[in-house]
């Protein structure tokens, strides 16, 4: 096998120069698509993830000089769901099976923070996923919609590379563009974020810096797709971009970040009819039907030959379902948070979360101090126990990682409501990770050491 193939596979990190060589170098396409392939069956499993997308708003403030919707393009018919057509299709979703539900827009001032809020909560009432993807908009924002229960947020770099951001966004900033990501990351959001390929006069050297930005970032979701040129935009006479090379930054994606949600998007279909399949068979595991209906999907063109514009929310669900068990993969039943897995090498970010686990370790509470005698150097049913230790976003008091126990110890400021949703929050995360979770008081330990490790001991058994 390739070398840098190998050590991606195995290793997931790449030199710059290391990546430029796979993206340049075409012999070796297939056995990147096969190897990216094999990572995201060994890490994320053979279950495709849908995500139901409703496109709520074409009317955006923003320039951006590739995108059919931009502020200039007077040949668009802008048109705004209201909140009870919002709600109608993502009721209709759900009754589809779709466990997430993606709303997007332009940026649109008129769905202010409050409004979005409450439809945030109205749907979240549904058991499923939130997904925004509605632009730039301030931290406290971002910390509005979180707290109204948004899951995830997408919002992608499109370019790392300075000169060309400027050229393709006159009046925007990649600095608050990146910012934007930092805040959402920094809020506990699912961050999503991607690249377009092909713009004009971007380097492999730039989509390298691309890959590498969202390593550094940990993204937790990456959309790739080829630039295609709108007949309305500066860009009209500008070639599409290659989707082989779209689908090689993906592959590249998907070696380097193994346990995130990457989509088969629907740019990669306008350009090849099979374009999703080929995606799902080399790297990707989600896709993202369109549920809007009627003449919106028509409105929405932020690029032409969009598929699926006259097809109903119905006939697509069950088109891709049956493209996707054509090649043997199932659809999922879950709402498909990203889970990962504790053999990888802790990202970054994850490595500052270590020292900080060690700093935490030597100032234990006196509660903490007291069970550590029972459970250290597997004195506990001869079970390895270890202390502060980072699981996720998340540093736990003790784990058996090999009995998958999480032990919690709470004091008093647990029973504050905000706290209470942190720990359901904290909970829910290493529910899905697969631990179970054992809390305990800290006046149990003072008083009823025994009945404790009785309980620990309980489930060991
Ligand atoms: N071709 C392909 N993708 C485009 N996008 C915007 N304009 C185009 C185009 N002409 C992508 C951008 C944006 C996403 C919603 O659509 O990457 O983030
Ligand atoms: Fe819409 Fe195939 S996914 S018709």
């Amino acid at each position: 096998m390739n070398k840098i193939i190998q050590k991606a596979k195995t290793g997931h990190e790449l030199s710059k120069s290391e990546i430029v060589e796979l993206l340049k170098d075409d012999s070796i396409n297939q056995e990147l698509f096969k190897a990216a392939d094999d990572v995201r069956h060994e890490f994320v499993g053979d279950e495709v993830h849908l995500r139901a997308l409703i496109e709520f708003s074409n009317i955006c403030r923003c320039h951006c000089k590739y995108c059919g919707l931009r502020a200039e393009n007077t040949n668009v018919s802008r048109y705004r769901l209201n909140k009870e057509e919002i709600l109608d299709f993502a009721q209709k979703a759900v009754g589809y099976g779709y466990k997430t539900i993606v709303m997007q827009s332009g940026e649109d001032p008129f769905f202010t923070a409050n409004y979005l809020c409450e439809i945030v909560r109205d749907i979240k009432k549904l058991d499923v996923a939130l997904t925004l993807s509605i632009g730039e908009r301030p931290r406290e924002e971002y910390e509005k919609l979180k707290n109204a229960g948004v899951d995830r947020f997408l919002i992608r770099i499109e370019t790392t590379d300075e000169n060309l951001y400027k050229e393709m966004h006159p009046q925007a900033s990649l600095e608050k563009r990146k910012q934007c990501l930092y805040d959402l990351k920094e809020l506990g959001y699912e961050t999503g974020s991607g690249c377009l390929v092909g713009l004009p006069n971007q380097t492999l050297e730039s989509l390298a810096d691309d890959i590498l930005f969202f390593k550094k970032l940990d993204a937790d979701m990456i959309g790739i797709g080829p630039f295609i040129p709108h007949q309305d935009t500066p860009l009209k006479d500008v070639p599409h971009g290659s989707f082989e090379l779209a689908l090689k930054v993906m592959a590249i994606v998907r070696l380097l970040l193994p346990d995130i949600n990457i989509p088969a998007t629907t740019a990669m279909e306008t350009l090849n009819p099979n374009g999703r399949i080929i995606a799902l068979q080399s790297g990707a595991n989600v896709v993202m039907p369109n549920v809007t209906e009627g003449d919106y999907r028509k409105k929405y063109e932020i690029y032409p030959g969009k598929i699926c514009i006259n097809d109903t929310p119905a006939k697509c669900r069950g088109c891709i379902g049956g493209k996707i068990a054509s090649i043997g993969r199932t659809i999922s039943t879950e709402k498909g948070f990203r889970v990962r897995p504790l053999s990888l090498n802790p990202s970054p970010a994850g490595r500052g979360k270590i020292n900080i686990a060690k700093a935490l370790r030597k100032k234990m509470t006196p509660q903490e101090t007291k069970l550590w005698v029972y459970l250290r150097a597997n004195r506990l049913g001869k079970t390895k126990f270890k202390r502060q230790y980072p699981i996720g976003k998340y540093i736990v008091d003790f784990v058996s990682i090999k009995n998958m126990l999480v032990l919690e110890l709470d004091g008093g400021g647990h029973t504050i409501e905000q706290h209470k949703k942190y720990d359901k929050e904290r909970d829910e995360y290493l529910k899905s990770r697969g631990f179970k979770v054992l809390r305990f008081w800290n006046n149990e330990i003072d008083k009823n050491i025994d009945g404790v490790i009785e309980k620990i001991m309980e489930y060991l058994r």
